[in-house]
């Protein structure tokens, strides 16, 4: 089977890629990535000896650059977008270009080569955000209300993609995750960046009062989760997946970080300016593809941040520059 991942040089789609070789060894993976600032062609160098990998540098926005790269595909997983809220509050277009105009290229392309299964990766922040101290969680059933720019063109996409199966037949799938953390994560997002910081020597950035609540999941049982809905998910179905099943903020993640750094919390916390519309609380239901397709995390959170916190120990010169650029960006938005 030919599969073609778009975006699999950012974090998510290079955990996925490695998964996915290792566990369908036979298939020929395609990996076509723009190569943004989030994008590191060397996070899959191994892979590049193998006759089963191949790595194409292209845009999603060139629509004959997709055109080329969809030929003879069997699979699609769309990975490929601007990822990063706070970059979509400063440079709101380029979020409308990759995920919004990105997407429709590969929808319109895969129409045309007539793939088995167009796969979107999508985000529980389509469905805005809960109020904190509720029990209610986001679900398949729940509207859409995004908050962010980002949030925003990720929910314009994900009904474009359903579109192409209610009017087109495409057989579409999505699956909207929660956060990940794990490996390769580029260091301007929260855990990778109070690690690094930390590393560093310097103080974790807790936007606003931190009583932020996120619904974390590491990259690898998502990769699992991806894998069961191309395998066994139905076509025109979204599936919403997430980690936790209690709500845990982000003051409490950093103490985690900070417990297992083996440093006290006092000295190591400071509060900056809050993000703009940031959203309160995100929590997953995640009952559907548990009880329709098997799946559940296998990760506990202690083990996971643990892991995540010694490959950041042990591989400085993946993420020192990636992290200069990132600070750079923060110093330029005054969000120290
Ligand atoms: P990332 O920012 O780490 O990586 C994005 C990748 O897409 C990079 O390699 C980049 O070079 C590539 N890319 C960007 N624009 C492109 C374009 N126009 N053409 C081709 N390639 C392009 O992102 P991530 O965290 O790995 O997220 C991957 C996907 O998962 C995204 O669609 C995101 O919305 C979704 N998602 C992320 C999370 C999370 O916690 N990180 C959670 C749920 C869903
Ligand atoms: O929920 C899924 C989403 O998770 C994905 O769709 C996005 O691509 C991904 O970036 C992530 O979005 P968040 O905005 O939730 O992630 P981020 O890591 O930027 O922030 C997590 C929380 O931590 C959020 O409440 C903001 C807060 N935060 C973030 C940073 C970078 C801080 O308090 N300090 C920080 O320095």
């Amino acid at each position: 089977m030919k599969v073609l991942i778009t975006g699999g040089a950012g974090f998510i789609g290079t955990n996925f890629i490695f998964y996915w070789c290792k566990h369908h060894p036979r298939d020929l993976v395609v990996n076509f990535d723009k190569l943004t600032y989030a994008g590191d062609r060397n996070n899959l160098k191994k892979l590049e000896k193998s006759s089963r990998y191949c790595f194409v540098c292209g845009d999603t926005t060139n629509k004959q650059a997709v055109d080329r790269v969809m030929k003879k595909v069997d699979l699609v997983v769309n990975f490929a977008a601007e990822s990063h809220v706070d970059r979509s509050i400063n440079n709101p277009q380029v979020f409308l270009e990759t995920n919004v105009l990105g997407t429709f290229n590969l929808l319109e392309a895969a129409l045309e080569n007539k793939v088995n299964r167009f796969h979107h990766i999508s985000t529980d922040e389509v469905y805005g955000s809960l109020s904190l101290g509720s029990k209610n969680k986001f679900s398949e059933k729940t509207k859409y209300e995004p908050s962010s720019p980002y949030s925003a063109s990720k929910a314009a996409s994900d009904h474009l993609v359903l579109s192409y199966w209610q009017t087109f037949g495409l057989p579409v799938t999505i699956t909207n995750c929660s956060n990940n953390y794990g490996p390769y994560q580029y260091p301007e997002k929260f855990i990778p960046r109070m690690i690094t910081n930390l590393l560093e020597g310097k103080k974790i950035p807790i936007y606003g009062d931190g009583k932020y609540v996120r619904d974390w999941l590491h990259v690898e049982d998502h990769a699992r989760a991806i894998e069961a809905v191309l395998i066994k998910g139905r076509p025109g179905e979204t599936y919403c997946v997430g980690g936790l099943k209690k709500d845990i903020n982000n003051l409490e993640i950093a103490k985690m970080i900070l417990k297992i750094m083996g440093k006290n919390d006092k000295d190591w916390l400071e509060f900056v300016v809050d993000r703009a519309g940031h959203d309160r609380r995100y929590a997953v239901d995640w009952n559907k593809i548990s009880q329709e397709l098997g799946w559940k995390p296998r990760y506990n959170l202690t083990m996971g941040l643990e892991q995540t916190v010694e490959w950041y120990r042990n591989n400085s010169s993946w993420w020192q520059n990636k992290k200069q650029e990132a600070e750079r960006f923060y110093q330029q938005t005054n969000k120290k």
